[in-house]
């Protein structure tokens, strides 16, 4: 916490809504537990929040302090996306298309096409284009409220295309993960054995000094749950965290191999089953949510209702991807964690707030508004803080603050 720097005064709130735990991740009851003060302020000093409280509370305030009047508007904690792919180059719209028209987007993988495209994109982007695609990325996120994302790499496949992804995430902001088996390149010829020797040999090195965590895709078409606890073993060896994308079509094991390791998320459970969720329930682990994959993708929503009464930690994120779910908006996830995945707005703020800021190990200082806490905060341009689910598709931010730094 910095005790210097400038103080802001962010006055005349119509709401402050903060998720109330201090414990991370929040559980049952308590994920929709939020705080909210009418007639409020926030008080930061330099990167960090001072005080809340409500305007009637405040007292003069000695030295400098920029006074910023935020009257009709809401204040939310700056909103932590804790699973993005925003290292890519190209795009998908073509099979976007052929997707509209009734394609499978796993026919489209099994193909050739899907991930395996934006490969060859990806690599023919270079070093500088890559870097400014995910400048470009961070800055969607950004407009949409998200003061902290992760980005994966996943994209190269080579030496050098997963390296500059990590590099660019972490040049432009964001908490650098290596999903280094994310698919197998076209050079391997669909030896997943093969393509794991390389990566663990090659690239596995010099990737745990950029990154801080490890993703692996265990699907059908992908990794199967033995190459899978190979990468993760030898990623965690290294000193990276783990993390899973799991169960999104079929269950092939993601949750009882993320628990047994001490995973930090198994992300996706579109297809977990009842054993799952009471698995997951039963651990550590938290399960990233994902609606806006499964609804680009046409699949069902993931037991999200069941999981929280099960006990289970849970956050939300976005999955900007090129493919299965090109969207950066966290308000929109939290529209459709209410209308889709039974979640009340106070369970889906906590999820893309404090539960997925412990997914990225960073709870003491982000997620909520409180003292001690660094001064990330979005202003919605809303009467009720509510309207962040509520407004489907909305432009209701106003503004997002990082750091304390007005935009
Ligand atoms: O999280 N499922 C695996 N990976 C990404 C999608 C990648 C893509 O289609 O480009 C996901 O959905
Ligand atoms: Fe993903």
């Amino acid at each position: 916490m910095t005790a210097t720097g400038a103080r802001l005064l962010l006055r005349d709130l119509a709401q402050l809504a903060t998720p109330s735990g201090t414990d991370a991740p929040l559980r049952g009851p308590a994920l929709g537990e939020v705080e909210v003060l009418e007639d409020a302020f926030v008080l930061c000093r330099g990167d960090t929040i001072e005080a809340v409280g409500r305007m009637r509370e405040l007292r003069g305030l000695d030295g400098d302090v920029e006074e910023v009047s935020a009257r009709g508007l809401c204040a939310v904690p700056g909103l932590v996306d804790c699973h993005t792919h925003p290292a890519f180059g190209g795009d998908r719209v073509e099979e976007f298309s052929l997707r509209a028209g009734g394609a499978s987007y796993e026919a489209i993988h099994a193909g050739g096409g899907g991930i395996l495209s934006t490969v060859r994109a990806t690599r023919a982007a270079g070093v500088d284009g890559l870097r400014e695609a995910v400048r470009r990325h961070a800055s969607w996120m950004r407009a949409q409220g998200t003061t902290t994302y992760e980005g994966k790499s996943g994209y190269g496949l080579d030496r050098e295309t997963e390296l500059a992804s990590l590099r660019a995430v972490r040049e432009n902001g964001g908490v650098p993960t290596w999903l280094g088996a994310h698919a197998v390149p076209p050079e391997l010829d669909g030896d997943g054995d093969a393509y794991l020797d390389f990566a663990l040999g090659e690239v596995l090195p010099a990737a745990a000094t950029l990154a801080e965590a490890a993703d692996v895709f265990l699907e059908r078409g992908a990794f199967d749950a033995a190459q899978a606890r190979r990468y993760l073993e030898a990623c965690r060896g290294a000193g990276l965290a783990l993390r899973l994308h799991g169960d999104q079509f079929t269950e092939q094991g993601a949750i009882p191999l993320a628990v047994e390791l001490g995973a930090r998320s198994v992300d996706h459970l579109e297809a977990t089953s009842a054993d799952g969720v009471r698995a997951l329930a039963a651990s550590q682990v938290v399960g990233v949510l994902l609606p806006a994959s499964a609804l680009f993708l046409g699949r069902p929503m993931p037991p999200a209702r069941a999981l929280v009464d099960a006990g289970a930690a849970v956050a939300l994120a976005t999955d900007f991807n090129p493919g299965s779910a090109f969207c950066e908006s966290l308000p929109l996830c939290c529209s459709l964690a209410a209308t889709q995945l039974r979640l009340s707005p106070a369970e889906a703020l906590s999820a893309c707030t404090v539960n997925a800021a412990h997914v990225l190990a960073r709870s003491d200082r982000l997620g909520r508004l409180a003292p001690g806490y660094r001064a990330d905060l979005v202003l919605l341009d809303a009467p009720d803080w509510r309207y962040l689910a509520y407004h489907l598709g909305g432009n209701l931010v106003e503004r997002t603050i990082v750091a304390g730094e007005l935009p």
